[in-house]
């Protein structure tokens, strides 16, 4: 069979945030996928890039007082650092911020605005006066329209799910600068999706059935169904590829030779940096980029991706590359949401777990490349990491099962044959079946690693009852079995090594320890179904791997438990109504968790609330909306008493306060005010037009003093 030629691409993460084990679904999925291909000495390439454009990256290396171009080099150094330390092996990890992401990106712009598939127009954005700057959605912040709940961001509501636009916020403020933003005009660039002609290849492209099967999956392609609408209905509008300065970003080229003076929206040079990495590659390797990516390439092209990102690889960037003259993928494959015990990683409960902190702590990553294969099925579904069930799985499997069969046998060849294995006919009666083997292989083919590894154990539960049934411990007592003691032995180890090759693709560093242990070459597929020769002498067994502690879980967990202080937050999970909004609201996936929506009751209970009585109340010489009040504590003749300001004065007249409860705030850090101090603060209701306030008053029986909890 002619070796195929594939193009395989991960996304690639943003300049700005640690890796972490829901990251980690996708790139060790990919890297299983890719090593298969690898084994099956197809010609096969993996590249990356670190994503590392926009305004979140440029913002955050001001925070940290570097340059952008600092911050992306020093990330780029963590991502390669956790990805190697997982073994995901990239042929090529790049960066966006590249000459060759430049001039793919320049040079795909250039081709659709000579196809008459770029539009300027002028649109009204939201502007932070104070930052001078635009402001995405995502550094809006505000009242939600539908729930009224605080401090929402500009495109979704995390307290009630809702989706809207950023004008649609109640009292929006600036998450920049907590200026109130004005609305601005602006020139912006489009890719127009609307045009007929995407329309029309996008509605065959998403639907096509290539020599390889569909290209995307059967879920993927009803959404994109649902997206496109019916034929005629044109249901996809422009799209707007622009930014304003200032953007850490690749600036747009202009007339005549000059800048536009506006910048790619790092959404149109992310993907594009996938060509980048590529080019890149081929400039180390003298591979040729044209036949990967040229408009008749024969070569395969595979993304994998995460669901939330469909609508950017299956609609905007096919119907980028069709139209500027470069081929299109093979397939796109998404895959779901990780969650952990059932829910979704929280930093909290101590589960939003980075890739760094897995293996400080000691863990051995192969056991989470088992863990994920064991729960990957090709499909979009979201897959759990149950920890319980992690340390079972791993233990039972790997350790009971496969590493079992030869820490029970390899010993007795060292210690008793000098390593030297015995032919035998049991050797090919227990070897795995050729329709065993193309099962295998196709589960890996589709992704399908569960099913993969289901049969892999059901074959090494052969394994196992082969060395119960002979008993090498009963027979290495008896010296007249001596023969039959190294033919058990080297039937196993020569199962053994089968079952390693088996699970080359997911247990890369253990396979090598194992090619040193037998002392063969680099294992291929063929070596799934061939025993080792007679006469083969093997190495000294040492240990291969541990079993999963308990305890090592509870300490990786406290580790990444963080307490919920000011900026804690639970990872978003990737909301589903993020789906909807393709456009600016991925630019912040996993950049930017969400506030925590929840408090403890520690929290709420540092607030030391009380019932209080209004013993005076006035007005205040040059305050608007202010009166000062005269709170009592207690009941009797000499109680503890409080100044407090309170903008109530809209509401209500100072004699008809004089006598009434209410409830105050009574630890609030005193406050210096122009007309004096405030000890407190006085609970109050409110409209958010204003339009009234509405003091708290307990029911009849309190009295001053009382907590309220
Ligand atoms: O959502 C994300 O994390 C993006 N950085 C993914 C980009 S994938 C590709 F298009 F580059
Ligand atoms: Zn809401």
């Amino acid at each position: 069979m002619k070796p195929r030629q594939i193009l395989v691409t991960s996304a690639l993460p943003y300049a700005n945030g640690a890796i972490h084990l829901g990251h980690l679904v996708e790139y060790i999925q990919t890297d299983i996928w890719v090593r298969f291909q690898k084994l099956s000495r197809h010609e096969c390439y993996y590249v990356c890039a670190d994503d590392t454009h926009g305004t979140p990256i440029m913002l955050r290396a001001e925070k940290e007082g570097i340059t952008p171009e600092a911050l992306i080099a020093r990330v780029h150094a963590e991502h390669s650092r956790d990805f190697a330390g997982f073994h995901v092996a990239f042929d090529n990890y790049h960066s966006t911020h590249t000459p060759e992401t430049r001039h793919y990106a320049e040079d795909i712009y250039a081709r659709l605005k000579a196809a008459g598939l770029i539009e300027v127009r002028t649109i009204e954005q939201y502007y932070d006066p104070v930052k001078e700057m635009f402001l995405p959605d995502r550094f809006i912040k505000g009242e939600c329209p539908k729930c009224a709940a605080r401090d929402q961001y500009g495109d979704a509501c995390e307290a009630c799910g809702a989706a809207y636009a950023p004008t649609e916020l109640i009292n929006p403020y600036s998450a920049v600068s907590g200026a109130t933003p004005v609305l601005r005009e602006s020139e912006h660039y489009f890719f127009r999706l609307s045009d007929p002609r995407c329309q029309d290849f996008l509605r065959d492209y998403t639907q096509r059935v290539g020599p390889r099967g569909a290209v995307l999956q059967a879920e993927a392609a009803n959404k994109m169904q649902e997206w496109l609408g019916a034929p005629g209905e044109n249901k996809l509008t422009d799209w707007d590829i622009s930014r304003d300065a200032p953007y850490f970003g690749f600036e747009i080229p202009g007339e005549d030779g000059k800048g536009s003076g506006k910048f790619f929206y790092v959404w149109l040079d992310a993907p594009i940096g996938y060509m980048g990495s590529f080019k890149n590659l081929c400039d180390q390797r003298g591979l040729d980029f044209d036949a990967y990516w040229g408009k008749d390439s024969a070569a395969e092209l595979y993304h994998f991706i995460g669901k939330d990102i469909l609508y950017f690889h299956a609609l905007f960037w096919p119907a980028e590359l069709a139209h500027a003259g470069y081929r299109t993928p093979t397939k796109i494959f998404a895959h779901g949401f990780l969650t952990v015990d059932g829910q979704k990683m929280s930093k909290s409960r101590g589960t939003f777990i980075t890739a760094e902190s897995y293996l400080t702590q000691g863990l051995n990553p192969e056991w989470l490349r088992y863990y994920y294969a064991a729960k990957l099925n090709g499909s979009i579904e979201d897959i759990d990491l149950n920890l319980d069930d992690f340390v079972a799985r791993v233990n039972s499997d790997l350790i009971g099962k496969y590493i079992n069969i030869a820490s029970r046998c390899a010993g007795f060849i060292t210690k008793r044959f000098d390593g030297v294995l015995a032919g035998s006919d049991a050797s090919a009666a227990l070897m795995l079946s050729e329709p065993e083997q193309d099962r295998i292989a196709g589960a890996y083919e589709d992704r399908d690693f569960s099913r993969a590894l289901r049969e892999i154990m059901a074959y090494a539960d052969r394994g196992n009852k082969y060395v119960n049934d002979q008993k090498p411990w009963e027979l290495a007592k008896i010296p007249e079995r001596e023969a039959e003691l190294q033919i058990a032995c080297s039937v196993a180890i020569s199962l053994f090594k089968s079952l390693t090759a088996l699970l080359a693709p997911v247990l890369p560093k253990l396979a090598e320890q194992v090619e040193g242990f037998l002392g063969i070459g680099k294992l291929t597929w063929a070596d799934t179904r061939s025993p080792l020769p007679a006469g083969h002498r093997i190495k000294e067994y040492k240990h291969l791997m541990a079993r999963v502690e308990t305890k090592q879980i509870e300490a990786l967990v406290e580790a990444n438990r963080e307490s919920l202080e000011p900026t804690a937050a639970d990872h978003p999970a990737q909301s589903p109504q993020r789906h909807a909004q393709h456009q600016q609201a991925t630019e912040d996936r996993a950049q930017h968790p969400p506030a925590e929506s929840f408090i403890s009751i520690d929290d709420f209970s540092k607030v030391d609330l009380r019932i209080a009585r209004i013993v005076a109340a006035a007005q205040v010489d040059g305050a608007d909306k202010l009166l000062t009040l005269t709170l009592a504590l207690g009941t009797g003749p000499d109680p503890e008493t409080r100044t407090v300001f309170a903008g109530i004065k809209s509401s209500y007249d100072p004699a008809g306060l004089v006598g009434r409860l209410t409830v105050m705030v009574a630890n609030l850090a005193p406050r210096k005010m122009k007309f004096g101090l405030s000890e407190g603060m006085v609970l109050a209701a409110s409209d958010p037009e204003g339009a009234g306030i509405f003091l708290l008053a307990p029911d009849g029986g309190a009295t001053p003093g009382m907590k309220v909890k």
